[in-house]
């Protein structure tokens, strides 16, 4: 594999991704197609300007003139497709941007890789498309999918495209689910960084309900290198669940980061429930285990400890992806030519 095209690269996941596959294989490229939504920062990727590897292209991947071109022109091996809106209370309140990006956008790169025929395509799925467990249980890749927010009914709707295009054309795809990640750079609006940036500035943690909901919590470098593996020596056509093994409550969580940040328990805040909030989540991923030899490696408290300090340490950066001034930052680190880009695509 010597070029590959990432889209949602300037995101939480995809900017690690992108790190790591640069790191690991030296002679290969990468194009990074981002439309900078709220969610999207180059800062992630600020260490790579004039990496001659490296390519960043604003754009839109539900937008099919650009993406056709891209794509057709672009000489790529894979495309690995983490560009999404991601997060799940934005979708209970405005479905729209969601249907858009998550289905439509994935349409749109199918249409166009296959055109292109492109050998390999790779969806970044999510557990959420399996529903909610009860307290028994774990998702397998034969788990029904029953999405119950918007935004899973998205991906899972992107889920059923690529695989009608692997079974009605012999499409080259492959789709990975994985469970709630963690580490630097994700979107303080998520549980973990949101709760993180919030003690640290002695903010209440709003706890939806009481609490008790379970997520499996994997470190985005875990999940990375299971994509890695999925994209190089998966099985075309199949799906791979990539999870943690580590089931925690939403408390337990909260009680964690608060001893680690050494803050009282008085800031946390009950607050209403999310609608139709899903329960609970648990991978079963013994299948990339044994076929492919991937397994998290990551220890959680190691993990959350490294991932505290980062965001002590880039309190700048939170204050700047919150207010969306990493443009003006990033312009005047880096100078103008992607103030054009980004003029052009305003
Ligand atoms: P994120 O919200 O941090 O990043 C999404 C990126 O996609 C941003 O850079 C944004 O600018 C870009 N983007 C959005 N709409 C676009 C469009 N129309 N065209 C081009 N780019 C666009 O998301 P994340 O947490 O990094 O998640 C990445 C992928 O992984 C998503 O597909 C998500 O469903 C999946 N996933 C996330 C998790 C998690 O815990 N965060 C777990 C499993 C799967
Ligand atoms: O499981 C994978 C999914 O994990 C990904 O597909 C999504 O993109 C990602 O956003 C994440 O979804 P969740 O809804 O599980 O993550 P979130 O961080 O929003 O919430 C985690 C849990 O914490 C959930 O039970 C809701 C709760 N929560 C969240 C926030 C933001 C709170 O109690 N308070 C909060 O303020």
């Amino acid at each position: 594999m010597k070029r590959i095209l990432v889209t949602g690269g300037c995101g939480f996941i995809g900017s690690v991704f992108i790190r790591q596959e640069l790191e690991t294989y030296p002679e290969l490229s990468i194009v990074n197609l981002d439309k900078l939504t709220y969610a999207g920062n180059l800062e992630n990727l600020a260490d790579l300007h004039g990496e001659p590897r490296y390519e960043f292209q604003r754009g839109d991947i539900a937008d099919a003139g650009f993406v056709n071109e891209l794509i057709g022109k672009g000489g790529f091996d894979a495309v690995v497709n983490f560009a999404a809106e991601s997060h799940v209370d934005r979708s209970l309140l405005d479905s729209g941007p969601f249907v858009r990006t998550n289905i439509v956008g994935t349409q749109v790169l199918l249409d166009a890789a296959r055109a292109a025929a492109v050998p390999r395509f790779l969806q970044v799925s999510t557990d959420e498309v399996y529903g909610s467990l009860g307290p028994t249980g774990l998702f397998t890749e034969d788990t029904p999918i029953n999405p119950n927010s918007p935004y899973s009914a998205s991906k899972a709707s992107a889920d059923l495209l690529v695989k009608s295009y692997n079974h009605s054309f012999g499409f080259p795809a492959l789709i990975t689910r994985c469970s709630n990640n963690y580490g630097p750079y994700q979107f303080p609006e998520k549980l973990i960084p949101l709760f993180i940036s919030n003690a640290l500035g002695d903010q209440p943690l709003p706890i939806y309900g009481a609490g008790t909901n379970v997520r499996d919590w994997i470190h985005v470098t875990d999940h990375c290198r299971g994509i890695d593996a999925v994209l190089r020596r998966g099985r075309l056509g199949e799906v791979y669940n990539l999870g943690g093994h580590n089931e925690k409550t939403n408390l337990e969580i909260t009680y964690l980061l608060l001893e680690l940040l050494d803050k009282p328990h008085s800031l946390i805040k009950y607050v209403s429930d999310r609608p139709g909030h899903d329960l609970r989540y648990a991978i079963d991923s013994t299948k990339a285990e044994t076929e492919l030899g991937w397994k998290p490696r990551v220890n959680f408290q190691q993990g959350l400890r490294e991932t505290i300090d980062w965001y002590r340490g880039n309190a700048d950066w939170v204050a700047r992806i919150k207010s969306g001034a990493y443009l003006r930052y990033y312009e005047q680190q880096y100078g103008k030519r992607l103030h054009e880009d980004q003029a052009a695509h305003r």
